[in-house]
């Protein structure tokens, strides 16, 4: 099992390049199983979540190629499996993604019922709504999850919380379907609006995808495009805490500013200088880290998969921070793990609150999920010592060399 060891390191100095962003490729590649021409995506982040969703793919039947260095072509025109596997769902559980794309395409599909995972129990219970709205049979035995429709019929279709991956399988399924589906209370991420410009590009009729009510209009099929997937937003503001936590001076670059607005404004809150310039963000960190407070929330709201990376920065910042996470129920597994290297955290139900402290010291931990890791390797540059991080199969699900990026940055990292 690789180990990521992180020693203490000078402030991180230089510029970096963002990937395309892991939550927009994942549902893309499934969208993909929509068109019957050639498709090219590009800016494709190589990660072990993307491997896993083309290997989902490849299972039912779609041609996928690796071009170029983050370039996949993929010709779905030939699906003739509709079933994945409990193993491929327990990899990557965005690959439930693929259940939308493949009920209106084909009329039925099966897959592993999504477990728990370390954030939470993450219930499925909205896809499966849209899908029933829709006309779909649900069927769910021994573990496994079906649906099956001879024809999906849109409807109109009230999220009872705006989830991510509810509003893309939904969106999804209703391209193909007869008339017209509206979305209410739908989610407003950027990666939302990646897909619905992505499934334009195909033949689809989107509208209204980047705000709560998403109108989608059937069409009869779908061809093939050429898209960019959008920068990841989340990679950079780890690299713009990274210049916070090391009293850095970082440019990212490849950004979307506007979709980092409230990683921005904490920032500033905390003392740093953040400079926003086309696509590239400058931060340059200061010698009195303040604390500050943030609640997550869904888009625009400050999102929970900067929580952990925060919680970091607080843990050396001064005075008493808190956090309140309300999209997950259970994301605070890496408090523990601040914990062992010295952080002042305590936790009240989905609450934290955090009395920085002077100085973190290493240890061995574990990066309980993804953010998590990614969490520890920053706390990991400033905390005396040699941090050794196990499990990191997490962070590399969504972080693409993430020990080459943090060196080019002049941290002391590498992998054992
Ligand atoms: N929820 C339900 N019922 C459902 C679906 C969701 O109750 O049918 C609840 C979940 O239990 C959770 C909340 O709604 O408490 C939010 O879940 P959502 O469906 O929005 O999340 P997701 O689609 O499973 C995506 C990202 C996550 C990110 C969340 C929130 C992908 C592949 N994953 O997950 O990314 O945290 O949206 O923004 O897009 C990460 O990258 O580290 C990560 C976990």
């Amino acid at each position: 099992m690789d180990k990521i060891m992180v020693e203490k390191s000078p402030p991180l100095r230089g510029n970096i390049r963002v990937s395309g962003a892991k939550n927009s490729a994942l549902p893309i590649l499934a969208a993909s199983l929509l068109g019957t021409e050639d498709i090219i995506l590009e800016d494709v982040p190589n990660l072990k979540d993307v491997d896993v969703m083309c290997e989902v793919l490849s299972l039912l039947g779609a041609k996928v190629e690796f071009l170029d260095e983050g370039i996949i072509k993929i010709n779905s025109a030939n699906i003739d499996n509709y079933e994945t596997s409990y193993e491929l769902m327990n990899k990557a559980r965005a690959s439930f993604l693929v259940m939308g794309p493949l009920l209106t395409r084909i009329g039925k599909t099966k897959t592993s019922l999504p477990g728990g995972c370390a954030i939470g129990t993450r219930p499925i219970d909205l896809h499966l709504k849209g899908f029933r709205a829709m006309g779909a049979e649900i069927d769910v035995d021994h573990g496994n999850i079906g649906a099956y429709a001879n024809k999906l019929v849109g409807d109109r279709i009230y999220l009872d919380f705006p989830s991510v991956g509810a509003t893309e399988n939904i969106m999804m399924a209703a391209v193909m379907a007869e008339g017209e589906t509206i979305l209410d209370n739908a989610a407003m991420e950027p990666e939302i609006v990646d897909l619905a410009n992505f499934l334009n590009k195909l033949g689809a009729d989107v509208k209204g995808a980047g705000t709560s009510c998403i109108r989608i209009r059937g069409v009869k099929e779908l061809g093939g495009a050429t898209h960019s997937i959008i920068p990841d937003r989340i990679e950079a503001g780890t690299f713009m805490v990274a210049a916070a936590i090391t009293k850095g001076d970082i440019l990212v670059e490849n950004v979307i500013t506007s979709h980092i607005k409230p990683v921005i404004a904490k920032l500033r809150e905390v003392g740093c200088e953040v400079y926003e310039n086309g696509d590239r963000v400058r931060v340059i960190g200061t010698q009195n880290l303040k604390a500050t407070d943030i609640k997550t929330l869904p888009y625009p709201g400050f999102p929970t998969d900067m929580q952990a990376q925060f919680m970091a920065l607080m843990s050396v910042s001064e005075g008493t921070s808190v956090v309140i996470e309300t999209v997950f129920e259970n994301r605070f597994m890496h408090v523990d793990e601040l914990k062992r290297m010295g952080a002042n955290i305590k936790i009240d139900g989905r609450s934290a609150i955090i009395q920085g402290v002077d100085s973190l010291m290493s240890a061995p931990v574990r990066a309980t999920d993804l953010r998590a890791g990614a969490a520890l390797v920053l706390v990991g540059l400033v905390a005396d010592g040699i941090t050794e991080i196990r499990d990191v199969y997490h962070i590399d699900r969504g972080y693409e060399s993430i020990e080459e990026k943090f060196a080019s940055l002049g941290a002391k990292i590498y992998r054992v």
